[in-house]
């Protein structure tokens, strides 16, 4: 009897614990709004919100390649199953053309939907709750005004139970902190705007941060690196992994442009990132450089002095590179009979020794955050997959080797590659690792260098004025 007065018990409070868990998590259905998609909104809102969209890179998680801007539909591979972006075109039946403004404000915020249901966090709301009730206004302004796109993402395919969405009123609990960004009165207007922009809609955290094994943010290693689309998005904190240091010249005009002359192109998709960034004024460019740079801290004196002598060794730019210089930073001679040597030495130095400028030429390895980096990764992909051209204008471009070279010699040039211009160790499992990479079994997101090739229908944010 006692054994099952306990149990009952136990059962009461588990039910009690239950409904209020569910009741704190519960949003009610917010009306729906008939007009909302026919009221006319200002034109020089809707190009304030076109810039904002671009920043928050909505474009590239809702937009499936050759298909209808922000149609959605796109999937969203996650350690917990496939997610699918939703439609966010002002479509009233399979889009977001019913949802009023605070409908919107209250996703982009709470990461709620019109009707109440909570947001897999793969929709970054984690970030975007920072964004201010104005600059929602704009955004919901230019989503309005697109093209209505009838379309319905298919069915999530998530593992058992996560299916069930009031288990997200946990993970918030847990990990979500709703509201605005309170600017920090002890720094620059500008460090609080690149704040705002770098943490809030650019969520540069989201690819930047590791997770932890419920997918969230891991907030004590902000910035220390992270993965995206089989990508390794480098530690941009004092973690930096840059040969040369990152200063806010550098960053700032890396982000404007793509590539710096120190640091190579960026690619994958940073490619998008800095792609859609294009549509950002100076100013804001600037400040989110500011910011970053301030996470990075100065470099220690050991890094700095490092990062001197290659700039002496080089010669601003890279241009200057001689034979000479290189052996100074390594005794080539030594790994002459690395397997590698040879690959290097007939497919890639011709391009990456040649002292031509950035971003035509390719990057002298010495200055490679990529061979400096813990994870090979990236140096696989573009190996194996090369650069490809972006369409109708001059860009960075690298032919692919996945044909030239088999598994093992790809792994050989690699580990070369290691060796010879980082005094990092080496790293293990390469062999192994390119085979996953070339079979698909570690997917990876291949882009141009100005990054719009994933959905040539709609060629990126560019030209959503
Ligand atoms: C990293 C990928 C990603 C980015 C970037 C992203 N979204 Fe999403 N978004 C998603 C996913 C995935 C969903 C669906 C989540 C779900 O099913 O719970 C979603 C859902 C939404 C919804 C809810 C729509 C509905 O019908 O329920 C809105 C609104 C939205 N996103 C707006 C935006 C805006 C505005 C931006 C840019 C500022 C943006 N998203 C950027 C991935 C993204
Ligand atoms: C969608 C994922 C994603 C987002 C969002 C993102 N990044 Fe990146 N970032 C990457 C990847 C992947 C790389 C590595 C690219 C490469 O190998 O060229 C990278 C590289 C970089 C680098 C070069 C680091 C180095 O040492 O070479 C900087 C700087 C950078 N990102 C800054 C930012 C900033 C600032 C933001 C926010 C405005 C941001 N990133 C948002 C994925 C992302
Ligand atoms: C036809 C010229 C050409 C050849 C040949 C070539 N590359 Fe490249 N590579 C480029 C260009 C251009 C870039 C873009 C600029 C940059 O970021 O270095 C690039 C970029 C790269 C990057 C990214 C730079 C970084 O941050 O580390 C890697 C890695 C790379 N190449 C590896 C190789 C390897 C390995 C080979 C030989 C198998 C090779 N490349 C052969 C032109 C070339």
């Amino acid at each position: 009897m006692r054994f099952l007065r306990a149990i009952s018990l136990l059962l009461t409070v588990a039910v009690i614990a239950a409904v209020g868990f569910l009741m704190i998590g519960w949003r009610s259905e917010i009306p729906p709004d008939d007009r909302a998609a026919s009221t006319p909104y200002p034109p020089d809102l809707v190009t304030k919100g076109a810039q904002l969209a671009a920043v928050g890179n909505c474009i590239a998680c809702h937009t499936k390649p050759g298909q209808e801007a922000f149609a959605g539909g796109l999937p969203i591979p996650t350690p917990f199953g496939t997610l699918y972006s939703t439609n966010i075109t002002p479509d009233p039946e399979t889009g977001i053309g019913r949802w009023s403004e605070a409908a919107f404000v209250r996703a982009m915020r709470e990461g709620v939907d019109r009707q109440g249901n909570h947001l897999y966090p793969a929709f970054p709301y984690d970030h975007f709750t920072w964004v201010t009730d104005e600059d929602n206004k704009a955004l919901y302004a230019f989503l309005m005004t697109r093209k209505p796109v009838k379309a319905s993402a298919p069915e999530n395919d998530l593992k058992f139970p996560l299916q069930f969405r009031p288990l997200l009123v946990g993970w918030n609990m847990l990990f979500f902190r709703e509201g605005v960004m309170q600017p920090d009165p002890s720094q620059s207007e500008e460090w609080n705007r690149g704040r705002y922009l770098a943490e809030g809609l650019g969520h540069c955290g989201a690819c930047h941060t590791p997770r932890n094994a419920f997918g969230a943010e891991d907030r004590n290693h902000h910035f220390a690196g992270g993965e995206a689309e089989g990508w390794q998005a480098y530690a941009i904190n004092a973690d930096s992994k840059s040969p040369v240091p990152w200063t806010v010249d550098s960053i700032a005009f890396y982000l404007r442009n793509g590539w710096h002359e120190l640091h190579g192109v960026s690619r994958g998709p940073m490619a998008e990132v800095t792609g859609n960034l294009g549509l950002l004024p100076d100013s804001d460019i600037r400040a989110i450089a500011t910011y970053i740079a301030s996470v990075m801290g100065e470099p220690s004196p050991e890094r700095k002095e490092r990062g001197e002598q290659l700039l002496r060794s080089f010669g601003k730019g890279g241009a200057d590179i001689t034979t000479a210089s290189l052996d100074e930073n390594k005794a080539s001679a030594d790994l002459a009979g690395h397997p590698g040597a040879a690959i290097y030495g007939a497919a890639c130095a011709t391009c990456h020794e040649s002292g031509r400028a950035q971003p035509f030429g390719g990057l002298h390895f010495t200055l490679s955050t990529a061979v400096n980096s813990a994870n090979p990764q990236n140096i696989i992909n573009v190996t194996l997959f090369g650069l490809p051209p972006a369409d109708g204008q001059l860009s960075a471009i690298m032919p692919a080797f996945g044909n030239t070279l088999n598994d093992q010699q790809v792994a050989d040039l690699v580990g070369y590659l290691r060796e010879r211009f980082s005094d990092q160790p080496a790293w293990s499992g390469l062999t192994d690792l390119v085979a996953k990479t070339r079979s698909g079994e570690h997917p990876v997101t291949v882009l141009p260098s100005d990054g719009i090739e994933r959905a040539p229908k709609n060629v990126g944010a560019k030209e959503q004025k």
